[in-house]
């Protein structure tokens, strides 16, 4: 959510901004702003309300030039997305520049202090505040780096900058607290940004910031310190992905690729962490707190969106399988419930970019209460993957869709592998079906990319609704959450209204909605509840609603049932959410193409939220 990025170094920062703006672009997009300090020493800035790539045809390039800048893509949170909102933001001396992700929580009370003593603003934004709070210190110090410290000491909530300053021009400030940063390290040039992506393509060297953490960067390195002015050396770690995998390569957008490279992110979640033969499963990261995980009285999952539909699929898993009791809780209102956890409790964190807010919360409420805390995170280093008591990495690899796909499939795929690992050691799955379900795991990507292969049939069906004003999608047991799923899919990128309902909860009120306008998503494999499925299909018939059902190749008899058909390989319940969403993810693509939306960059929506 936001996108900062810093250049300090030899060459002209501002491609290297751009460049690192336009990568970043997927974690906001309302707004972006450049300052760069020019050869005589001045801050020079410029900032414009819309995507990157209209700010950076306004900017007048032979005046944007110097080696030391500071760059930001926007998400709004506190004022309206415009010029003026837009990031970076000067104090009200045009002494000190700053790019701010996150939230000041007591800005207001900060802001009227400083109007006290005569500070005056020209924005509506917590990061002006901020800005001016950092000149309020440097007039008392003299001091740049010491202004910055004792700025930050004074502030509740969260941040990550990076600051520049027209009296100290030879260096950037940057700082974290709940707001991820990470520095660079070049050649003689030194490139920082809240995402990797941004830096990939000058080094693959990184210093994460952890919280608290302060860096001031000069053209000949940096060092650290904490906000309490204590020296510290963090270890440089190498990024973990290639340069390719953040690129389009050929596809229209970030999303069709990311669906279609399911086959093999799927694999990489299971790879060499089940043995064929025997089923038997070993997840590294989790040796450590399984004697906790297999004596928990209960697991509560919590995460948020799409995170949170994945560990829906996980409770149904894990009961069964394992019989132990599971609960899931959104992150968002786990901290805020006061919930019950015990000591015996065991926590599952469910998230892709590992920074959500509102899952970190609720991360360190149930280590508050010494509870065993289990991560299942995609981004490598991220906050919660370094927090949580241990973990396991979905390895999916980057994912810049805004609307989660590749990511969603490797969470069920990884829970589904927690599932049999406990399950095996309790015995509470039999030797063969251990072998059954391995097997079946190794077909599994090949069934993916048979889906991938007729995506044209979905594409077809998608084409004919793009108009439809509302949807229902409508799934029993494990496929409930596939449901939920299909239905935000849908609202995301197309802006569609939608909703995910458990298929027999219609009758008691959505039902009402139902006539010839109103398309029906029906999620229907062949499985045990399928008669009881079919019934609900009926009653959506009786009452003209258009029916589009999910299901698997080998049903003969749906035809008479459905308007329209997507057809998913048969699995066993285990895998059979990670092939029913497929058809959907594509359902929710087309229909937005067709609607001409933006399906990478929807409105209002960012990857990655990292304010509460
Ligand atoms: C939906 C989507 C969001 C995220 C949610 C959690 O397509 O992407 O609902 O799933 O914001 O994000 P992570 O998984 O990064 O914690």
């Amino acid at each position: 959510m936001c996108g900062i990025v810093g250049y300090v170094g030899k060459r002209n920062s501002l491609p290297i901004i751009l460049d690192g703006l336009k990568r970043m672009e997927y974690r906001g997009y309302d707004s972006a702003g450049v300052s760069i300090i020019n050869s005589e020493n001045k801050i020079i800035n410029f900032k414009k309300a819309g995507k990157v790539d209209e700010m950076s045809k306004s900017i007048d390039k032979d005046i944007f030039s110097g080696n030391i800048g500071i760059g930001h893509t926007r998400w709004a949170t506190h004022g309206i997305p415009n010029d003026c909102n837009a990031h970076p933001h000067f104090d009200m001396d045009d002494n000190i520049v700053i790019v701010h992700n996150g939230i000041i929580e007591n800005y207001k009370q900060i802001k009227s202090k400083l109007a006290d003593e005569g500070y005056t603003f020209k924005t509506e934004t917590d990061t002006e505040v901020l800005a001016n709070l950092i000149n309020y210190y440097f007039k008392q110090t003299g001091e740049f780096e010491k202004a910055v410290r004792l700025a930050l000491t004074d502030v509740n909530g969260t941040y990550g900058i990076a600051c520049l300053c027209a009296s100290e021009p030879d260096k950037m400030i940057i700082a974290r607290n709940g707001s991820p940063l990470l520095i660079g390290i070049g050649n003689d040039e030194t490139i920082v940004s809240s995402d990797a992506s941004a830096v990939i393509n000058h080094t693959r060297n990184v210093v994460y910031l952890e919280e608290g953490d302060m860096a001031i960067i000069k053209e000949n390195g940096f060092k650290m310190k904490t906000i309490y002015d204590e020296r510290i050396f963090r270890e440089a770690k190498e990024i973990d992905f290639l340069i390719e995998s953040i690129e389009k390569g050929g596809y229209d957008h970030f999303m069709l690729k990311e669906i279609c490279e399911q086959p093999d992110s799927i694999q990489n979640t299971y790879r060499g962490r089940i043995n064929f033969d025997t089923g038997i499963t070993k997840l590294g990261g989790l040796e450590s707190v399984f004697d906790k995980m297999l004596n928990a009285k209960r697991f509560i999952i919590t995460a948020c969106g799409t995170a949170w539909h994945a560990g829906l699929v996980g409770e149904y898993m894990l009961e069964q399988y394992c019989k132990v009791p599971v609960e899931v809780e959104y992150a968002s209102e786990f901290r805020y419930r006061r919930p019950i956890i015990n000591p015996d409790d065991v926590v599952i964190l469910i998230s892709q970019s590992g920074e959500t807010a509102d899952t970190l919360a609720a991360l360190r409420e149930a280590k508050k209460y010494g509870a065993t805390t289990i991560g299942v995170v995609n981004v490598i280093g991220s906050t919660i993957a370094r927090e949580v008591d241990a973990g396991t990495y979905v390895h999916a690899g980057p994912e810049i869709g805004v609307a989660s796909t590749k990511a969603f499939t490797s969470q069920v795929m990884s829970l589904a592998l927690i599932t049999l690992m406990l399950a095996a050691e309790k015995k509470t799955i039999s030797k063969d079906s251990l072998k059954e379900i391995a097997t079946e795991l190794k077909s599994l990507p090949g069934k993916i990319q048979n889906m991938i292969d007729i995506r044209n049939e979905y594409k077809k069906v998608a084409e004919l609704f793009k108009d439809s004003r509302n949807f229902l999608y409508l799934g029993r047991g494990i496929n409930f959450p596939v449901a939920l799923e299909g239905a935000l899919k849908l609202k995301e990128i197309s802006y569609i209204h939608a909703e995910g309902y458990p298929a027999a909860e219609m009758k008691h009120g959505p039902i009402a909605l139902i006539d010839e306008n109103m398309p029906v998503v029906f999620i229907a494999p062949k499985d045990r509840i399928y008669e009881k499925v079919i019934s609900n299909i009926e009653e959506v018939r009786a009452r003209s609603g258009k029916i589009i059902v999910i299901a698997t190749d080998d049903d003969k008899d749906i035809g008479s049932y459905a308007d329209h058909i997507l057809r998913v390989p048969r699995s066993s319940a285990l895998f059979a959410p990670i092939l029913n969403v497929i058809p959907l993810q594509f359902l929710s693509y087309y229909m937005a193409v067709a609607r001409g939306c933006n399906v990478d960059q929807p409105r209002n929506l960012a990857k990655s939220v990292t304010v509460e």
